[in-house]
């Protein structure tokens, strides 16, 4: 995979049409990070071939073997006030899951809030940062990590049984860059629907995907636990749990375990 394969693929008008390639690197985040700082156009991307230090939501770390997967930082400069960048998570998710059945055929679900899950495995996170004024949201920098050429001995043993790659459940070898460009496509599209309809188009899609709606979940946040009923989305990307005494919270960010 290079810059050139990818380009090949492209049929957006901004995402994805000024690329930084890397054989390696630490994380594509800080470096997308420090290029949003430096004034990058909207749509520009970074990707890499490895990660020596790739890393996950609340710093986790992040498996990224060399040449197996998608490990990339989106760079984008949307018209949307800073609360509403937290749905750009769940804009991500739709966007990964159309292309992945478009170049796959395979229908994978979401698992609120940043997990694409294939027969129950984890095959891709989503990581959404922001830099922004109070009031304006100046870059969103979405982080992908996606599996997609691993075979199950790949994956580091503690991770065996818990993540799965689009190889491994289409018995395919996967065109790395045929599949980018489908995500920045839908991605390109959805942002721009979000960004001129609001919420309500991208949660109907997204909850035709969910594996929670209607399912009993225990949510474990930084300093409570608690369970419920997984509700839906509301129009602020919240999950919305229905508690045993039947009044409804909307949770932030959470890790979510089916009862
Ligand atoms: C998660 O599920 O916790 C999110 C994982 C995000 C991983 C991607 S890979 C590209 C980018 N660089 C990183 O270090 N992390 C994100």
């Amino acid at each position: 995979m290079n810059s050139a394969n990818i380009l090949n693929h492209l049929e957006t008008s901004m995402y994805g049409r000024s690329v930084d390639y890397y054989e390696s690197v630490e994380s594509t985040q800080p470096l997308a990070h420090d290029a949003a700082q430096a004034g990058v156009p909207d749509g520009t991307l970074i990707v890499a071939e490895e990660q020596t230090a790739g890393r996950g939501r609340l710093y986790r770390p992040w498996s990224s073997a060399a040449r197996k997967g998608i490990w990339m930082s989106l760079i984008i400069r949307p018209t949307l006030t800073p609360q509403q960048a937290p749905q750009m998570t769940l804009v991500t998710a739709v966007a990964i899951i159309r292309a992945i059945e478009e170049v796959t055929g395979i229908e994978a679900t979401i698992k609120w809030p940043n997990d694409i899950l294939i027969n129950g495995k984890k095959m891709t996170g989503i990581l959404t940062e922001l830099q922004a004024d109070p009031d304006r949201v100046k870059a969103i920098i979405i982080g992908i990590g996606m599996n997609v050429n691993q075979d199950e001995e790949d994956f580091p043993d503690e991770l065996q049984s818990i993540a799965t790659s689009l190889k491994i459940a289409t018995g395919q070898h996967i065109n790395r860059a045929k599949l980018i460009a489908g995500i920045l496509r839908y991605l390109e599209q959805y942002t721009n629907m979000y960004e001129k309809h609001g919420f309500g188009p991208i949660k109907l899609l997204w909850e035709g995907y969910s594996n929670t709606a209607g399912k009993r979940i225990r949510a474990v946040m930084l300093n409570e636990t608690i369970e419920g009923v997984a509700l839906g989305i509301s129009e602020e990307g919240l999950l919305e749990l229905q508690l045993d005494d039947g009044s409804v919270r909307g949770i932030y960010s959470a890790d979510i375990q089916i009862q």
